[in-house]
């Protein structure tokens, strides 16, 4: 079949779903995967033909995406912070907000040589912890997620990107302690509540881990209060925590990281001008 005839296919089935300009990233992304084709083949060779096996695949792919799974689930894999990072429907698919959380601690600590402890809870892919042991060697990293099928896909990723993180099963909302003497503590944790659920896409909705995602609306710092206290006990004194946090609630984590006696507390927005991120300093130990 001619590779041209399948990108009017794409057109026809997907369409209706995606605008147009997605679909064809989408189909470009599927035949440099997949085929090992550079984008720009259907200029060079218009007539090109694939044969059976690669059809096979581009039509596979094709039923994934008309039933609305995000792209990275089809192709198995993503990039965070120019890193390759293997995805599957066990763990959430990292955001670009995350990296901006990820460059803020590369940023403050850029200068420092010292072999600095960091602890990731929620872990999920592993992106944050494996970028930050990649960008930054003298870090001990361990990262910490709930999910032991998160965890196999976290650990294939340090494999490939060929750092040395720690990973553990722990449910932070049983554990006791996560350990002592970190530098940093750096989260991304469940944040979007319930109540939130229909400003979101459905391929999000329909394929990403929902413990990954969600809080009750009845409790959405739950994650928060139970990290600042792990936190309390786990920072070194001037340890440093990160957090990525629901644009609505930046005052409230504020306030709550208050009540848990650290300072410093600075909030800063992403990309799209949105509450995303707070840094605080444990300064005193009770
Ligand atoms: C928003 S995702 C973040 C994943 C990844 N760090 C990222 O930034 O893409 C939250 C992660 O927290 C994990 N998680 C949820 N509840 C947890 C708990 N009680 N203890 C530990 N991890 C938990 C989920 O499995 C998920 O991987």
């Amino acid at each position: 079949m001619l590779l041209k005839e399948i990108k009017e296919i794409y057109h026809r089935e997907l369409d209706e779903i995606y605008p147009k300009e997605e679909v064809d990233s989408m189909f470009y992304l599927m035949i440099e995967h997949f085929l090992g084709l550079e984008r720009f083949i259907l200029a060079i060779d218009p007539e090109i033909v694939i044969t059976k096996d690669e059809e096979q695949y581009m039509f596979e792919g094709l039923s994934k995406l008309k039933k609305e799974q995000p792209i990275q689930y089809v192709l198995g894999e993503t990039t965070f912070m120019d890193l390759k990072i293997l995805v599957n429907e066990s763990v959430l698919i990292p955001r670009p907000e995350t990296e901006e959380l990820v460059n803020w601690v590369l940023e403050d600590i850029e200068e420092l040589d010292d072999k600095l402890m960091v602890i990731d809870i929620g872990t999920g892919s592993g992106c944050i912890a494996i970028s930050l042991a990649k960008f930054k060697p003298n870090l001990k990293v361990t990262a910490i997620d709930i999910s032991r099928s998160a965890l196999e896909v976290a650990k294939k990723n340090a494999f490939i990107n060929e750092v040395d993180v720690e990973f553990r099963e722990v449910d932070i909302l049983k554990a006791g302690s996560i350990g002592k003497n970190y530098d940093i503590i750096i989260s991304n944790p469940p944040y979007i509540r319930e109540m939130e659920r229909d400003k979101m896409r459905n391929n999000v909705l329909q394929n990403e881990p929902y413990s990954a995602l969600f809080v009750s609306d009845e409790d959405p710092l739950l994650f928060y209060r139970t990290i600042a206290k792990l936190a309390r006990d786990g920072l070194k004194e001037n340890g440093v925590l990160y957090l990525e946090i629901n644009q609505y609630l930046g005052e409230d984590v504020k306030m709550l990281l208050r009540d848990f006696n650290f300072s410093e507390i600075e909030l800063r927005k992403d990309i799209f001008g949105n509450d995303r991120m707070i840094r605080a300093k444990l300064v005193s130990i009770n």
